[in-house]
């Protein structure tokens, strides 16, 4: 019911601007406030993305109580967890405050991140899922980015919060984060009705790239986008680029550095393989055959095809009727 989510937002909007009060304005909030400081994070952008911070002590649960709230829409808020007592208690403690909005702009969630290493506790705990809240349908950041697809003509996707807000410090605004989870169908139709481009810019470890290849799988299946990959090196993630080589690189890396998805398959296929070795050769040679038959594009098709024959030096007639055989049995 409609009334009923209008005063979950209220609650929502009213904890994200005590959360952000905590972080900027007070004692309680100097030690996380240091600490996005030391991430890279400008007051400006701590301001524009509204970031909070949840102190050890109780917090919420006193500012509500002193506006007679209804207890049953506080415990169904997902801003508290439930005591065995029945008593409602902050679900976020210590944590620095991302707050999470739907496409119109409105908070409907949290996502918190532990400011020190816990190894008793996630390093990111979500709010639960809510009336409010369906963690399939909603990407961090997409309210903004709409926007910016405007002049960007693209959409980014990153796996995390920090991701998203290094690409948008350097100038990069159109990033949107699925926040850890694998993509969803949902998350798709909504990339899909703002942008026909689209790049994945995951981390550049192996988790990153294996959640690479399954975004690749999922997004392409819809026909709808073209697909381009922003590799990162030595295995950096995006925030940890922007930390490393600055602003400038990471805008220039974004805006020449696109990969293609059959290049980043190339790249994928040849990872934990020694090429020098035969077998591995013919497992990568096969892997890539069957990557090409899917491709409808045949100038794409002829120049691997030829990479691939000099590389390896084969017979690229062979190698084409073993693409036309892969083609006609996908058919
Ligand atoms: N994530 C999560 N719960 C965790 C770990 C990760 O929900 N316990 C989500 C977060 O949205 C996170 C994303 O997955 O941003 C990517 O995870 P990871 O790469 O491990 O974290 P980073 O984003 O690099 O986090 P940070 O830089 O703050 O350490
Ligand atoms: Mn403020
Ligand atoms: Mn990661
Ligand atoms: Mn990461
Ligand atoms: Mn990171």
């Amino acid at each position: 019911n409609n009334s009923d989510l209008n005063i979950y937002k209220d609650y929502h909007r009213e904890a994200a601007e005590l959360y952000h009060h905590i972080l900027v304005n007070t004692q309680l909030g100097e030690e996380a406030l240091d600490y996005l400081h030391g991430r890279g994070l400008t007051d400006d952008l701590i301001e524009e993305f509204q970031l909070g911070y949840a102190p050890a002590k109780k917090l919420l649960l006193p500012f509500f109580d002193e506006h007679q709230p209804d207890y049953q829409k506080l415990r169904k808020s997902g801003l508290f967890v439930e005591l065995k007592d029945g008593q409602l208690s902050d679900r976020f403690r210590e944590r620095v405050m991302f707050p999470i909005c739907n496409a119109a702009g409105q908070v409907i969630a949290f996502s918190g991140r532990l400011l020190h290493k816990n190894e008793t506790q996630p390093k990111y705990l979500n709010s639960p899922e809510t009336e409010l809240f369906n963690k399939r349908d909603i990407l961090f950041n997409f309210d903004k980015a709409k926007n910016a697809v405007r002049n960007e003509k693209s959409i980014i996707l990153f796996e995390g919060f920090m991701d998203v807000l290094a690409a948008y410090r350097s100038g990069v605004k159109n990033g949107v984060a699925s926040m850890g989870t694998s993509l969803t169908e949902q998350q798709v139709y909504s990339l899909a009705r703002v942008s026909k481009k689209l790049s994945i810019c995951y981390d550049g470890d192996q988790p990153g790239q294996d959640a690479t290849k399954r975004a690749l799988e999922l997004l392409g299946s819809l026909n709808r986008f073209e697909l381009s990959v922003i590799s990162l090196p030595e295995k950096l993630d995006p925030d940890e680029y922007v930390g490393k080589y600055g602003e400038e690189k990471f805008y220039e890396r974004v805006h020449s550095n696109l990969e293609s998805e059959l290049a980043f398959y190339l790249r994928y296929y040849e990872q934990g393989r020694n090429l020098d070795n035969e077998h591995d050769q013919l497992a990568y040679i096969d892997d890539v055959l069957k990557k090409l038959a899917q491709s409808n594009d045949p100038i794409e098709r002829d120049l691997y095809l030829n990479r691939l024959a000099q590389r390896f030096n084969l017979d690229k007639a062979m190698l084409e009727t073993q693409l036309t055989d892969l083609r006609s049995a996908l058919q």
